[in-house]
């Protein structure tokens, strides 16, 4: 069950994804859960329906094939390989962004924005883009070692989760032999730089 969020949109991208993508429910309410409890509990100074968008929203072209995803952007003059990626699963974050905007009008630029680069992260992540981040992967229905103590970082301090949780992401990648794509190495190199405890790093 969701968290109650004072909006009109949320109840509708709600309703969107029960009737076309319900096999996402789970994931998408566990990410916005997950995200509002941090926002509240750490005074992020973003509003709840501004987190919620997002958190809902970033995966709604997740179930898109390769080639649907290909399609949607080439059919707005957007090139598919400008963004280098060989996998291209990798721009469902781009096309939900697309439908974010097209279908529910949303405009707001941060929560486009944490849409966009939820799937390999982005050199110069705000805050909200590090909250969808790291809510996305380590969201309740998600399972892999060592995520209860990322979680516990992440409800103390989300700016200090980041890292360690991009850190974990880009380890399974390297280790599944999965190509490491530049924008995670930016987003990785920026992040460790301001950790406040490096040698803490756990990876
Ligand atoms: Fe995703
Ligand atoms: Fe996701």
């Amino acid at each position: 069950m969701t968290r109650q969020v004072d909006s009109v949109l949320v109840p509708k991208v709600l309703d969107h994804i029960r009737a076309e993508i319900p096999t996402m429910e789970e994931h998408l309410v566990g990410t916005s859960n997950f995200a509002l409890e941090i926002n509240r509990n750490q005074d992020l100074g973003y509003t709840d329906e501004q987190v919620a968008l997002a958190a809902l929203c970033h995966d709604l072209a997740r179930l898109y094939t390769k080639d649907e995803l290909v399609h949607e952007l080439v059919s707005r003059g957007i090139d598919p390989d400008s963004f280098g990626f060989s996998h291209p699963i990798l721009l469902h974050g781009y096309v939900s962004e697309i439908i974010a905007v097209e279908k529910f009008g949303i405009s707001d630029e941060a929560v486009l924005s944490a849409i966009r680069k939820h799937t390999t992260g982005e050199k110069g992540m705000n805050v909200l883009d590090k909250l969808i981040y790291v809510s996305d992967k380590i969201e309740s229905s998600r399972s892999f070692p060592g995520i209860d103590e990322l979680r516990e970082i992440a409800r103390k301090d989300i700016v200090e989760a980041f890292p360690r949780v991009i850190a974990r992401v880009i380890s399974m990648v390297v280790a599944r032999q999965f190509p490491l794509y530049y924008n995670s190495v930016e987003a990785y190199n920026e992040a460790i730089s301001g950790l406040s405890d490096r040698n803490g790093l756990e990876l």
